[in-house]
């Protein structure tokens, strides 16, 4: 990179990087409560709204639909873990009897709720998913299920990621099967900021409530954080790679800003129990 080109990333990221700093010290002291605060005063999803991610993009509905078509028995419930609005609640409830998603939002839930009016086969209910003993409650109420899971692990510290590997332990059982996408961006947050439309040293329309909130920055979840967080002696794989998210594109030039993805199909064996000789899976 040319000398003057790395002045003026440097100068950007000074300037972004007030804003950050800000948010870290909120985070600290707003905990949970962030998340709840960025939800409560969204007023409007989907493409053109205020949540970055909802972006509704077509193709990567398409293949998380073929991807729970493929892994997940359709004789079992699916929960929907840090669902949000409830985008993808709604879109696995074409095929599965039965789909819950939990948020610990509670403006998160109501948003869920208003926008599944009508569709009965969808639930709601506010959770901590890093809360393993609410997630074996509801593994006893409704267990086993197949799992979904996008978006939030990459937002989850690695210590509560861990605990969340716990409760989907509970919740999957032996019979279902997990289905994560997370955002695998290469970069610290500062890249991700300038790539989401952080250009001029402005932290991005769509980003800036999450960081007035205290969310943390999106971290990279791709193969190595999935191996610490879930083990492949007790979670094979059964599928896993790249996949290509999409975010709003806050310049409004094209219909969605593309995203480096990672994805991975688990199923759960408690200890002890992979002594079939089967491989742990890709
Ligand atoms: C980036 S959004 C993704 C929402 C949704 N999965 C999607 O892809 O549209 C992350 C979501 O996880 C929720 N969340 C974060 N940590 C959580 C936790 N510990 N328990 C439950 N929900 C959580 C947030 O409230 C937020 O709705």
């Amino acid at each position: 990179m040319p000398a003057w080109e790395e002045e003026a990333v440097s100068v950007r990221k000074f300037l972004l990087l007030p804003g950050l700093i800000r948010a870290s010290v909120r985070l600290r002291r707003q905990g949970a409560r962030g998340w709840e605060q960025f939800w409560s005063g969204v007023r409007r999803t989907g493409p053109g709204g205020e949540v970055l991610w909802d972006v509704a993009e077509r193709t990567e509905l398409d293949w998380c639909q073929a991807q729970a078509d493929q892994h997940f028995d359709p004789a079992l419930p699916v929960v929907d873990l840090g669902c949000g609005n409830g985008r993808f609640t709604r879109l696995l409830a074409a095929r599965f009897p039965v789909v819950v998603g939990v948020d610990m939002s509670a403006s998160a839930i109501r948003l869920a709720d208003i926008e599944s009016a009508g569709q009965p086969r969808v639930s709601y209910r506010v959770l901590d998913v890093a809360d393993p003993d609410a997630m074996r409650t509801l593994a006893d109420e409704i267990g086993p299920v197949n799992v979904f899971i996008r978006g939030v692990l990459h937002i989850t510290p690695p210590d509560k990621r861990v605990n969340i590997a716990e409760g989907i332990a509970a919740l999957a059982g032996d019979s279902g099967r997990v289905l994560l996408v997370e955002t695998a961006f290469e970069g610290d947050p500062l890249a991700y900021l300038e790539y989401v439309g952080g250009g001029h040293g402005r932290i991005p329309a769509l980003v800036r409530p999450l960081v007035g909130a205290g969310i943390p920055p999106p971290r990279r979840f791709a193969r190595p954080e999935l191996d610490r967080t879930f083990p492949a002696d007790s979670w094979p794989r059964l599928d896993s790679g790249t996949i290509e998210m999409g975010v709003i594109d806050q310049d409004g030039q094209r219909p969605f800003l593309p995203i480096p993805g990672f994805f991975a199909v688990l199923r759960h064996v408690a200890a002890g129990d992979n002594e079939s000789g089967n491989p742990p899976g890709r």
